[in-house]
């Protein structure tokens, strides 16, 4: 442990037990992620909850039009979540019994959840161990006649190349629906994401480039998706003039409230900024850990990719052979350092659900290995570089330490 990092043990808290956070220490705690609300988007937030009205309205209304501008005036509609978008364009695909999707086991488990949702089944395909993102070069073998769509996520906000991708689901007339939670301010080729495909999905969880606190965003192809994606958003209905009401689908409850959408419009105009000091940091990190030393401790780095990702995150692949403790390990080693970090994530087919529906131990070995030693550092737009100096010196004392 570093000395800087804290000087006396953690005090129990009143009920005795330890609490999470070292007490004193020289420097502060350093968390994985956190959000950037500025002043004027919590002033904005107090008008809507003065105004008298609190869930969808114009609020909702003014941030899909600001959205939709953003991906070059598709239409986008917003909801409570990224997870629901991604069910709601399955379900406006009419995907479900007895259909596949063919998707990545390394994501968050909600990738995969929604296509069970809809009572379709997930086809897994091992990932590239460079990009960690689903191997292209596999899909192919991965489709049956009861295929009906690719759900690939951009992770860390490394997009999936989107000419093979197009060219893949155009040969087998298949839907694509990107999960793009992570890609928001993303480029492909100088395209934003969002602004071009079939279904893209955004989530807008706190731990995003840009948050609603809860929240997602999906982009449509044309005005009747845009419509069905509606009635999914709020049981099915569809209203007309003062009185008219019908339900035409069976609907859920995943309108976004104003509230959220206002911290959302204040979050937008900060995109380019918080993406552009993301990138500075993560060149900072390669300064430091792409280096004939640390290189040679056997620390696997993403691809240097500067032009196109919004570097949503900074992951390392720990190197198991070499090391003599497990992740859980560093990551505690680096918690007492006052650094916090995160795994994203543990892969999906592993769980217990999906075990139980057949998957299985080395059926996505890459995956499997990437899952079990990949390692989120921190990287958030606050972030300077004296801390990333902090995080890669405290992370190369405990490899170097613990050398097998
Ligand atoms: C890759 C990926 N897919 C889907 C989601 C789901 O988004 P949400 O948490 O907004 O439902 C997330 C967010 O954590 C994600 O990172």
């Amino acid at each position: 442990m570093s000395a800087a990092a804290r000087t006396e043990p953690n005090p129990p808290s009143s009920d005795g037990r330890a609490t999470a956070e070292p007490a004193e220490r020289v420097l502060p705690f350093l968390p994985m992620t956190r959000p950037a609300i500025d002043e004027e988007t919590i002033v904005g937030v107090a008008d809507v909850l003065r105004s008298g009205w609190l869930t969808s309205g114009p609020k909702v209304k003014e941030f899909e039009a600001k959205l939709s501008e953003y991906c070059g005036g598709r239409p986008v509609r917003v909801f409570n979540s990224g997870t629901c978008t991604m069910e709601i364009a399955l379900r406006i695909a009419e995907i479900g019994p007895g259909h596949e999707v063919i998707t990545t086991p390394l994501s968050w488990v909600a990738t995969s959840n929604v296509i069970l949702e809809v009572g379709a089944r997930p086809v897994f395909v091992d990932i590239d161990p460079v990009t960690r993102n689903i191997d292209l070069e596999r899909i192919e073998s991965a489709i049956t006649p009861e295929t009906r769509a690719i759900l690939p996520v951009d992770l860390a906000g490394l997009p999936v190349d989107r000419d093979r991708l197009r060219g893949i689901a155009t040969q087998h007339h298949l839907r694509i629906i990107e999960d793009a939670a992570q890609s928001f301010g993303s480029l492909w080729r100088g395209r934003r994401i969002g602004s071009f495909g079939d279904f893209v999905s955004f989530s807008f969880h706190p731990n995003k480039n840009i948050t609603t606190i809860e929240g997602g965003a999906l982009v449509l192809n044309d005005e009747r998706e845009a419509k069905l994606a509606e009635q999914y958003r709020l049981q099915g209905v569809v209203r007309t003039g003062f009185d008219g009401m019908e339900v035409e689908v069976v609907g859920g409850k995943f309108n976004l409230t104003d509230v959220a959408a206002r911290v959302g419009l204040g979050q937008l105009p900060h995109l380019q900024e918080f993406n552009t000091k993301r990138r500075e940091l993560a060149r900072n990190y390669f300064d430091l850990l792409d280096t004939p030393d640390a290189r040679a401790l056997g620390l696997e780095l993403p691809p240097a990719d500067f032009e196109q990702t919004n570097w949503h995150m900074f992951q390392v692949v720990l190197p198991e052979e070499r090391l003599a403790i497990k992740r859980a390990e560093v990551m505690a080693l680096l918690h007492a350092a006052g650094i916090g970090t995160g795994v994203h994530y543990p892969a999906i087919h592993r769980f217990a659900v999906y075990q139980r529906l057949g998957w299985k131990e080395g059926d996505f070995p890459i995956a499997e290995r990437v899952c079990r030693n990949i390692l989120t550092l921190p990287l958030f737009p606050a972030m300077t570089r004296a801390d990333v100096n902090r995080v890669v010196h405290e992370l190369l004392t405990i490899l170097a330490a613990h050398r097998k």
